[in-house]
Formats: structure tokens, sequence, C-alpha cells
């Protein structure tokens, strides 16, 4: 006979261990109960189980030394724990044990329903390495190995993750690299760019709102929040966030409720939180201008994205892959990559990271003639390795800027195309989204969009 999926749940209240298992038991799961913490390590010994929930408060210990005592002993089973109502440092702390996932008393059933569906096939996950599609972290150096050991590992979890580093470091993938190795992967993954929405339309975009809330809202529309239900919201650029949608980040993070502009109640949702930005947030929350209680939880699991110099033995691998990426865009053969490039390319600091390699080559590409890519078709400016993170394009623009009005002399036309190539190609490479081309080129946002006017694209 199949082995039936089986839950331990540990707890002292007979009333919630008989609602548990009731409710799992018309999941079609098999339960078992332990009063305490020597009766779960002992039936965990025993026997195989799928999932343990643990209440915290047991009569010999707390539910916090379970989940560690687990991790030890018995990796490969799912913890989640339930927590007091509001106790969220509790439910941070379990999380950072290793709990993946938490739900708060009184209990809601349609939460712990979903927080199982996760867990069961989370386990049923277990060694079947699915066939994974689209792009990979590449590169063998120790610093990507970690990287992507960390990623599978909190894959894993459900537990809130921020992503930091550098702009270009690849951040942006490996949130989908940690959605689409997870239990979730079967459910949208929806990026957010914090950045780019403008501020008085952010409640609006990012939780929906309730017919006839405001003039114009002629019916009921969803959030982005509520479109990643069962899946992964990626809050891009989360230091963007201002400070009032803060609040209500919080809460579906906390509570796991959403409340859309003009409705009374909160409804339940079911998302795992991801965030990336490239600003230290923790400077951040110093200055006022990020909510520590967010911080605190949008941060429990901290990734940290190297910049390329410091995986710089990567740079022949990922320089090969990304060559014949763009030639298989252009539809041609991948030119070689001279020794004298590669040589250049390996002493360069790479400001702008993963992404300036890409831009480089794609230059360069377009400007070899023969098989095979030189230093010159290079073009690496002079930069100081190290320097503050922008896009290539960016000192170009800059330069341009700094200019005097040169408007009607040659110098200033020929500013004029080089400025507009830089723009268009940040444009092109942020799939037009204004504020991402303009961080890339190092300009602010508004200056783009002068610029844009001023030179007529679009
Ligand atoms: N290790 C890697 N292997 C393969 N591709 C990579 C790697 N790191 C980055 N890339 C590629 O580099 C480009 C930039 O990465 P990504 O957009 O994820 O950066 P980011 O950190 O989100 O940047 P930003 O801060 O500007 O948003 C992408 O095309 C990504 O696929
Ligand atoms: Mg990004």
């Amino acid at each position: 006979m199949a082995h039936k999926p089986t839950v331990l749940i540990v707890d002292d209240e007979p009333d919630l261990v008989e609602l548990v298992k009731l409710t799992l038991e018309r999941m079609n799961l098999a339960t078992a109960a332990a009063g305490d913490l020597a009766t779960a390590r002992r039936l965990l010994g025993e026997k195989r189980f799928e999932l343990c929930l643990a209440d915290m408060r047991l009569p010999d210990g707390d539910g916090l030394d379970l989940v560690a005592w687990i991790q030890q002993h018995q990796p490969q089973v799912p913890v989640a724990v339930i927590t007091a109502h509001g106790n969220v440092e509790t439910a941070v702390r379990a999380l950072k044990a290793g709990a993946f996932d938490f739900v708060s008393k009184p209990l809601d059933l349609g939460v712990l329903r979903r927080l199982v569906a996760v867990a069961i096939r989370l386990g049923a996950d277990d060694g079947a390495e699915s066939a994974r599609v689209g792009p990979q972290l590449l590169g063998g150096s120790p610093a990507m190995d970690a990287l992507r050991a960390l990623i599978a590992r909190v894959a894993r979890s459900q537990a809130p993750v921020h992503i930091s580093g550098e702009s270009g470091t690849g951040k942006d993938l490996v949130a989908r690299l940690i959605h689409s190795s997870g239990a979730r992967r079967e459910g949208p993954f929806i990026p957010v760019n914090c950045g780019a929405i403008p501020t008085e339309l952010m409640e609006s975009e990012l939780f929906g709102y309730k017919r006839g809330s405001f003039t114009g809202a002629v019916s009921d529309k969803q959030g982005l929040v509520q479109s990643a239900e069962g899946g992964t919201l990626f809050l891009d650029e989360v230091a963007d966030l201002p400070l009032h949608m803060q609040v209500k980040l919080l809460r579906v993070i906390q509570e796991k409720t959403v409340r859309p502009v003009g409705e009374q109640r909160e409804q339940p949702i079911d998302v795992r939180v991801l965030s990336a930005t490239h600003k230290n947030l923790a400077s951040l929350v110093q200055a006022g201008k990020f909510r520590e209680d967010l911080y605190y939880r949008i941060n429990v699991i901290d990734i940290r994205v190297p910049a390329l110099r410091e995986h710089a033995s990567d740079i022949p691998e990922l320089a090969a892959a990304l060559l014949r990426r763009l030639s298989r865009r252009l539809g041609g053969e991948a030119p070689a990559l001279g020794e004298d490039a590669l040589a250049a390319l390996q002493d360069y600091g790479f400001p702008g990271n993963v992404r300036e390699l890409e831009n480089i080559l794609e230059r360069a590409l377009t400007l070899c003639a023969g098989e095979q890519i030189g230093v010159a078709d290079l073009q690496l400016r002079a930069a100081p390795s190290g320097a503050a993170a922008e896009g290539d394009a960016a000192s170009i623009v800059k330069a341009a800027a700094a200019g005097a009005d040169t408007s009607g002399s040659d110098l200033g036309d020929q500013l004029e195309h080089i400025e507009r190539d830089a723009i268009l190609k940040a444009l092109e490479q942020t799939r037009y989204n204004k504020t991402a081309a303009a961080r890339l080129l190092g300009i602010t946002f508004r200056a783009l969009r002068y610029k844009v006017k001023k030179l007529r694209i679009e």
C-alpha cells in the first residue's frame, strides 16, 4: 500500500489538536499527535513524517527547540510552527531557525490548509530534481557554488528572503531561481518594480481596489499582490516603497492578509515575499526612510549576491555563455574571444557587474569584423575597479550632460548622437522601463524623461 502522507501535530491543547486532525484528515492525510517535546522526538525517530506542525509553547520546552532538533536530526521533515496571535518576533525566530513557515492562533483553517499543501508538495519533490528551464546561474567559482547551494536551501522554505547586491549582479535571476526551484514553482512569479510605480497609483496597483471606491473604479480590480496568490511576489527595489505602503506590506507578511482600497475586510492571501535592492537597507532604516519592523521581516533570510569582481574567475565562462546567447539572438555563430580580450576582461573592474559584461559583449559583437573579438572591440573604459555601480553607458551620458549647451555645434551633434544611442540601448535593455533605464544610465528618472523629450526618442 502506498504511504499516506503523515503529519505530526505537536501541541498540548486537545481541542486544537482535534481541529487540526479533522482538517488534515479531510485533506486525505494521516496524522499523529504528541503532547510534548519528548514524545515528538520519539515519534520522529520511529516513523516517517511529511510535515511537523509544532506549537510554540509546550510543557517541556518550546517549539523553537523542536525546530532546531529537527534541523539536526531529521532535516528532510519540513516543520512549521503555531504562534500566538501577533507574536511575530517568535515567528521570525522560528523561520531563522529553519521552520519553513508559521501559522498564527486562532487558526485560520484556510491558511492552515494552504500551508500543509505546500509542505506536502515540498516532500514529494525530494530527489526528483525537476527538469528546469530558463536561465541558470553560471560560474564554477566557490562564490557561485555557495550561492547555488543557498538558493536550493531557501527554496525549500517559505520565509521571506531579501536579496542584496550591486546593480547588475544577478539579483533578479536569483529571485526567479528561488521561485522556480521551490514548492511554488507551479504558481505565478510576480515581479514588481517598486521604484517604477507612481506613488499615487501604488496602493491600488499593489493591493487592488473595490468597485466604486473612487471615481473611475468601475469594477473590482485585483492588485499585484493578489495575482501572486499561490506563488511568489518579488518586490524589486523595495527601498523605494513609500512608508505608508510599507505598513500594508507588513500585514501581508505578518498576518497573511490584504485589504484592497475601499474594501472593509481583510482578505487572506498566500504569497511568498522575496525582495531586492542595490541600496543599503540597514542605513535607510537608520535614516528613518524604511520601517525597522518591515526590514526585520523581509530580511529573515539575507542573500548577498557578490559583485562580478569578487568572482572574476567566472568571467571566461560567463563571457562565453553570454556571447552564445547574444549571437543566437542575432542569428549568427558566436565569434571567439581573443586571448588579449579575455585578459583585458579579467583585469577590468566591472562596476556594472554581469549586466555590464553583457553590454560590452553586445557592443563588441556589433563592432567585431572577423571571427574573433579583439581587445579593441571591447572598448573598455579605464575605470577604477570597485567604483560606484553604474552601467557602462552611464559615463557617456554623464559626460554629455556635463558639457555646456553645445547644441548646434558639431560636438553638440555628436554628443546628442551618443546620448540617444546610450538611452535607446538602456531602454531596450530594460524593456522600456524608464526608472530602470535611468538607473542603468546613472541619471535620475526626471533627467531621463527630459532627455527623452529633448531628443525626441519614442
Ligand atoms: N551568475 C550568472 N550566470 C548567468 N547570468 C547571470 C549571472 N549573474 C547575472 N547574470 C545575468 O546578468 C544580467 C543582470 O542580472 P540581473 O538583472 O538579475 O541583475 P540585478 O542584480 O537584478 O540588477 P539591478 O540591480 O540593476 O536590478 C541578467 O541578464 C542575468 O541573467
Ligand atoms: Mg534587478
